[in-house]
């Protein structure tokens, strides 16, 4: 065996490992939105000025959510074990901030965009340094949704995310609660 074949290996483990760690937790954070929009929709279905908007960002996310489930596939990534989890967290997250009002549904989606903004921004750097051409494809992916994440927050700060009670407080609670379960869905 030459040095060679080893690295390449090597290599070829690494990206395994690179791509398993990503798209799992993507998948995840998908599914966790989509369900954050539904429990948003099922409360919010009657409200003229925010269910259009709502459900813009909601079929954005059934989207990316599809996309993932067939990257998943393509990789044969091995799903989150706490994915029902994450479905049911995210249902009632969107929900009892829909609850709460409009404003506070809107600082819901800010605080939980900002994280999956710069998540996806933190993966663009990790696969740009590795290369370029080889993650040509996701790197395409994740631009496009990180685009349309940052899209979506810049939607709940212009719907008067910040005007929530106590916004700052929600905003620190949801977004760590999110970090925390990118952590853990990055490795099961
Ligand atoms: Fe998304
Ligand atoms: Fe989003």
């Amino acid at each position: 065996m030459s040095k060679m074949s080893s690295s390449a290996k090597y290599l070829y483990r690494r990206r395994r490992q690179l791509y398993d760690q990503m798209i799992r937790v993507n998948h995840s954070g998908e599914l966790a939105a989509d369900r954050i929009y539904w429990g948003q929709m099922l409360v919010l279905k009657n409200d003229p000025k925010h269910c259009p908007v709502i459900q813009e960002m909601w079929d954005q996310e059934k989207h990316h959510l599809s996309q993932f489930e067939k990257l998943v596939v393509k990789h044969r990534v091995s799903k989150s074990l706490f994915e029902p989890l994450w479905s049911v967290c995210g249902l009632a997250l969107g929900a009892t901030t829909a609850a709460m009002g409009p404003q506070a549904a809107m600082a819901c989606t800010v605080a939980v965009e900002d994280v999956i903004a710069k998540h996806y921004d933190n993966q663009l750097r990790q696969l740009i340094d590795d290369d370029l051409e080889e993650h040509k494809q996701l790197i395409e992916t994740i631009k496009q949704f990180r685009d349309e994440e940052q899209h979506h927050y810049d939607t709940g700060i212009e719907f008067g995310a910040q005007n929530a009670f106590a916004f700052k407080l929600m905003y620190t609670v949801i977004s760590n609660g999110c970090r925390l379960a990118i952590k853990i869905a990055e490795k099961i």
